[in-house]
């Protein structure tokens, strides 16, 4: 059929099926690729434009529906310039990892078109249909409101980046759509994959004749296929096969990749695929895989154990029987799900021996290493190259669809892509850790803890993955950011058929945390002190000592942030006290949840390198291998460079996360970017600098200005010129590993060089009647060392919330039931509450400008804050979350009857 529209206003022609999506239309076979598809089913709204003025899930309009009308994307909104609503996004931090940006700004230009000052309700209702898993929406709304406004973007000057707001640097092509994600960059000429997958959690199978399959497509590709079956985060745990071989222990396993034209593999069948199961009944649970006589999930992991470990310190039974008041509680959690909105995607080429790797990732130089571990590779014949990563949170720690991609492009000498359907995304992908926490502290009678008794025991579902990770982190954190004399914390983390679970924002941290706050709470009521006092009076400070016998030489910031926080407690009180007098079902609360998080990996080495260089032509790059996944670290390290050279920000060029341009700066994750290699952008910088200074004979106050291929050294009332073309390129070095200390056998030792604190507050409106429970207002009180750019630290801190809110009231997967965006919810924007900001810079002389890391804290309180108001409001003490309106509405029935 051939369809005639107009298409950002001008006349088009279209020629396929009319029930082609308008979404696969656009991107496809127009190439328009800003459009983006999170879902293809309508739920994230990433695929919004306009038809005949008006916002649409474009995945859900067949193009037989678009003859004779008008289609704008977001290619059609700037005009030459940004409209004045991409500006105002880029002012405001509005885009983070960008995925969802398109789709938001054509939701909001479809209100601004008839509203051009629209008040905060109608542009959440205008919003609500398009998710972001990164902003915490706060950033977006503020944006959209002030788009009618002349926004007029920053430019620092030469050493006045660190502190700026600076809009990020690669937000230009975020909010054109032109920003290329693993799925928008495909070439033409490409041969795609289809995985087929395990509908069984646990089970055995033989693959039957694959001959007919492989005479209709390029390939058919098997365990066989696979030169080293195993993958996996830790150099002695590879247990992951690439493609299971006669037995999958999750329900999504991959098992048989099909290859080929795209049409042709997405037409085969499941059932057309000669697979053989025998089911066997799989381990659900915690108590299911440690139960006597339990089958093992791997046969060579006895008990189904995967690791255990703690930290001792002091006599903890002693100092129970010396305490006035003891709280303890068993909480649990369930799976949860990234749900960024990018599926993973991407595809890889054959280059003579070599193989490139374009895919969204965290990490690429441990994709590259274990790329070429199953191809039985040298790692330099690897080389990844990633496309721009539209959210992670962890998630894209593992591989994905990299070795897929690079076994079949490798053996069959052509591109080959890999894009997950959102589906097989939450089906295949990592998970949080389910976990059951049972706590027990005590304190003297003027509430100063003396002792505490954890035991974190997670469900690292079928493989390990990050597994060891979250249970060695945990015990370091289940004390929480307390002064804490006699502590017993324990880690185990136990193999079972779920999916495997890995790093999600906080490496069991969150989980933790709602114990230690549950705890927190619960003594502060017993000894009738305000649960904000209770917490100042034994939280860590400067000086003091950890649970693992470390000295906290500096910046411990917990009291800064309590102190900040108490104006806002007490008025929350007073309101909460207001409202809850007029009776009647609705009842509000208040809570607050503390928390630490050390920066970087636990007791292991995790250096960071950056090079900064000065070509002949007077381009000043800076080679970064820390990649953004929405989080900003791309403007943050230019930002640290930049006043440690002494030249501005707007003068970098920016290469980023190519294995073969830059040095390894270690992943996205454990909160280390800005900390880690914001340290090494600082030396690097400095390094520069010296060699600059040393050629122009200047002393270190000089400053510096570049000119094409002239760089200026201004020393005094001297001013010395250099020619790059005659002094040659200039690289700048640096490198930053955190001195840290392994951990003994009672978990003694420096686990992290630097901790972050924070505190949140929450102010929440339960319906005791439904059980429902809505956040009303959130005020958030960070340490961040030093804010390098506020905006995106707020960022990181909003877009934490958001998520901790998800965790503590709707998130939980479940296998095979909410495999997808409408059965798995995540906050929308009308779910977020309005959050304050407040930043405490308790600097870190270890870090870039005194700066720690935010990414994870942001998460952290936001669920023991919410839980904890939900108490104040109902008194019940939630022990599982998700609190759905169920178990809330159980526990107050329960409640009402024990009493
Ligand atoms: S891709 Fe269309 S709504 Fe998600
Ligand atoms: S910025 Fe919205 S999903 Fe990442």
């Amino acid at each position: 059929m051939k369809v005639a529209f107009t298409l950002n206003g001008k006349g088009t022609e279209w020629q396929g099926a009319p029930v082609t999506r308008l979404a696969a239309a656009l991107r496809d076979d127009l190439k328009l690729t800003g459009t983006k598809v999170g879902c293809d089913a309508g739920d994230c709204g990433a695929c919004t434009v306009r038809l005949d003025g008006r916002q649409v899930c474009s995945c859900l309009v067949a193009m037989g529906q678009v003859a004779g009308r008008s289609v704008e994307t977001v290619e059609g909104l700037a005009n030459g310039a940004l409209a004045d609503l991409q500006t105002s996004f880029l002012a405001h931090g509005a885009a983070q990892c960008g995925i969802c940006t398109p789709g938001m700004l054509m939701a909001a230009h479809d209100l601004l078109a008839a509203n051009q000052r629209p008040s905060r309700a109608e542009v959440e209702a205008a919003l609500g249909g398009v998710l972001c898993r990164c902003t915490g929406y706060g950033k977006i709304v503020e944006a959209v409101m002030a788009a009618a406004r002349s926004v007029t973007l920053m430019t620092p000057a030469a050493g006045a980046a660190v502190g700026a707001r600076l809009p990020r640097l690669d937000g230009v092509p975020k909010v054109t759509g032109r920003d290329a994600f693993g799925a928008d960059a495909v070439p033409a000429d490409a041969l795609w994959i289809r995985v087929v997958r395990s509908p069984h959690a646990r089970a055995r199978f033989t693959l039957g004749d694959l001959g007919p399959l492989r005479a209709r497509l390029t390939a058919v590709l098997t365990a066989a296929d696979v030169p080293f079956n195993g993958y996996g985060i830790y150099p002695e745990i590879k247990d992951q096969p690439v493609l299971a071989d006669g037995e999958v222990r999750y329900r999504g396993e991959a098992l048989v990749a099909l290859v080929g034209d795209r049409a042709a593999v997405l037409a085969v069948r499941d059932d057309e695929v000669p697979i053989a199961w025998t089911p066997e009944p799989p381990l659900f649970g915690i108590d299911a895989a440690t139960a006597k006589d339990a089958p093992l999930v791997q046969a060579d992991k006895p008990k189904n154990l995967l690791l255990d470990g703690g930290v001792k310190h002091g006599n903890v039974d002693d100092a129970f029987s010396k305490c006035a008041a003891i709280a303890d509680g068993t909480f649990e959690t369930t799976f949860v799900e990234h749900a960024y909105i990018e599926p993973e995607a991407g595809w890889a080429v054959r280059v003579g021996d070599r193989v490139e790797i374009h895919a969204s990732t965290q990490t690429p130089y441990m994709d590259r290493d274990e790329v070429a571990s199953v191809m039985r590779l040298r790692p330099e014949a690897v080389r990844i190259v990633p496309t721009a990563c539209g959210g992670g949170f962890g998630g894209k720690l593992d591989l994905s669809v990299q070795p897929l991609i690079a076994i079949a492009a490798w053996k069959l000498g052509r591109p080959v892509a890999l894009v997950y359907t959102r589906p097989e995304s939450m089906a295949a992908s990592t998970k949080r850790h389910p976990a059951r926490v049972t706590a027990r502290f005590g304190c003297d009678a003027a509430g100063k803890l003396l002792a505490c008794d954890v035991t974190a025991t997670f469900d690292t579902g079928a493989y390990a993955s990050w597994g060891p990770t979250v249970a060695n982190r945990v015990p370091v954190h289940a004390m929480g950011p307390y002064a804490v004399p006699n502590v017993r914390t324990w880690g185990e983390a136990f193999f079972t058929n779920g999916p495997p679970a890995g790093a999600f924002r906080g490496f069991g941290v969150p989980q933790a945390a709602i114990a230690h706050e549950a705890m927190m709470d619960a003594l502060a009521d017993k000894l009738a002190i305000d649960r904000l006092e209770f917490r100042h009076r034994n939280a860590l400070c400067a000086g003091d000592t950890t649970a693992t016998g470390q000295v906290l030489a500096h910046s411990a910031g917990l009291p800064q942030c309590l102190d900040a926080l108490r104006p806002h407690w007490q008025k929350a009180h007073d309101d909460v006290a207001t409202f809850n007098a007029k009776g009647g079902p609705l009842r509000r609360g208040v809570g607050i949840g503390c928390m630490w998080y050390g920066i970087g990996n636990t007791s292991m080495s995790n250096p960071s390198r950056m090079k900064l260089g000065l070509s002949p032509a007077g381009t000043l790059t800076l080679y970064s291998g820390a990649l953004d996944i929405g989080q900003g670290s791309n403007t943050i390290m230019v930002q640290i460079a930049a006043d440690a050279l002494g030249l501005p920000a707007w003068q970098f060029q920016l290469v980023t996360g190519d294995t073969d341009l830059t040095a390894d700066a270690g992943k996205t994750s454990a909160s280390r970017q800005t900390f880690v290699s914001g340290k090494a952008a600082e030396l690097a910088g400095r390094d520069l600098r010296q060699q600059i200074l040393r050629l122009a004979n200047a002393g270190p106050e000089a400053t510096l200005a570049l000119d094409d291929a002239k760089l200026l050294v201004r020393d005094g009332g001297v001013v010395r010129t250099l020619d790059l073309a005659t002094v040659g390129g200039l690289l700048g070095e640096g490198s930053f590993d955190p001195p840290t200390t392994p951990l003994d056998q009672d978990g003694q030792g420096v686990p992290y060089a630097t901790y972050a604190f924070a505190a949140q507050i929450a102010v929440v409106e339960v319906d005791i009647e439904l059980g429902t429970v809505k956040v009303l207002r959130m005020v958030a009180a960070h340490d961040v060392g030093k804010a390098i750019n506020p905006t995106l630290v707020e960022g990181q801190i909003e877009g934490g919330i958001a998520q901790g809110l998800g965790l503590a009231l709707m998130e939980e997967y479940l296998p095979g039931r909410t495999e997808n965006l409408h059965d798995y919810l995540i906050p929308t924007v009308g779910d977020v509450p309005e959050i304050e900001c407040l930043l405490i810079e308790d600097r870190e002389p270890l870090g870039p400008s005194g700066a720690k890391g935010v990414g994870e804290p942001g998460l952290v309180p936001t669920a023991p804050a919410i839980l904890g108001a939900v108490h104040h409001a109902t008194g019940v003490r939630v022990t599982k979350v998700p609190l759905l309106p169920h178990r809330l509405r159980e526990a107050i029935l329960a409640k009402e009857k024990a009493r």
